[in-house]
């Protein structure tokens, strides 16, 4: 049975009700993580709460929950749950209201929802294991304010449909200019002449926290030189490799956008390389 946790009671999923009029659900008014745990143990747990305080704090929601009362949230549902590989969804919404109003209402008390979800085993570094992704592109249709990690998904959802309904699964995102900004639930990267190169975190893109552990980790290594610089369209359709990176994914080796074969359409030794890293150092954080 999958146990849930909403505003304070850990019950059965299909158990768990919100009201019609929680502004989650009218306006998707709302933050939420996704934190990856194996085992029991969960990768990058600190600057996933970290992330979703400053979403709250970006759209003036106030919880007074501390770290650890987030911990034991997570350790709650992993052990409820059969600590197996888990992500951990944390969800958090203005709360509801009395009636349909724009505006922030005053005095409601934020809805905290959880619960935890199966994810494929942790990947390994290993070309032939490895699952090789295929991806469309498009112009990033999304707002001004990817940055946070709202709920109000569509335009993501639209994005990763997209990319579906062309037999693939992802899609690339290119601002006006023709710039990478990200993936529509991933963050993307280049490699070229043996340089990881990722755009730079702004209003584009979410920062992602494997994306946040993964540069750390290669940066701490050096070995591998890496990049955060502005990456056009001609630079992704040019590059030796082609990376997307979640937190259930890990490092995504893309070996095909719209079709046409990324480098020699192969998983490469960069990939490989950088996986191996992560796999061996995510639980540092
Ligand atoms: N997606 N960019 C977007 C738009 C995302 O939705 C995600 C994560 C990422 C990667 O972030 P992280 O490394 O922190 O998982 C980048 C999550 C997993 C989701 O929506 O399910």
């Amino acid at each position: 049975m999958n146990i849930a946790f909403l505003n304070g009671t850990y019950l059965p999923l299909e158990e768990a009700k919100i009201s019609p009029l929680d502004r989650g659900f009218l306006f998707g008014d709302g933050i939420y993580e996704v934190v990856p745990s194996y085992a029991g143990k969960m990768v990058g747990f600190g600057p996933h709460i970290e992330r979703m305080n400053s979403g709250l704090d970006a759209i003036g929601i106030s919880l007074d929950w501390s770290e650890s009362d987030w911990a034991d949230l997570c350790n709650q549902l992993i052990e409820k749950n059969g600590a197996g590989n888990l992500g951990i969804y944390l969800h958090v919404t203005r709360g509801a209201d009395s009636k349909r109003f724009h505006g922030f209402p005053e005095n409601i008390t934020p809805t905290v929802f959880a619960f935890a979800f199966e994810i494929a085993p942790a990947p390994v570094a290993d070309k032939t294991l490895a699952k090789k992704f295929k991806v469309s592109s498009s112009k990033d249709l999304r707002w001004d304010r990817c940055q946070i990690k709202s709920t109000a998904l569509l335009g993501n959802v639209l994005h990763f449909q997209q990319g579906q309904e062309q037999g693939n699964d992802e899609t690339l995102l290119f601002n006006a200019d023709n710039q990478l900004t990200e993936a529509s639930s991933c963050n993307a990267y280049i490699v070229k002449d043996g340089v990881v190169i990722t755009p730079p975190l702004d209003n584009q893109l979410l920062p992602g926290i494997t994306r946040q552990l993964l540069l750390d980790i290669l940066r701490r290594d050096g070995v591998i030189p890496v990049e955060e610089r502005i990456v056009t369209r001609d630079e992704v359709l040019n590059a030796d490799e082609v990376w997307i990176t979640s937190s259930s994914k890990e490092i995504g080796a893309v070996v095909e956008i719209d079709g046409v074969p990324v480098g020699n359409g192969e998983i490469g030794d960069i990939w490989l390389a950088a996986q191996k890293l992560y796999s061996a150092g995510k639980y540092n954080y």
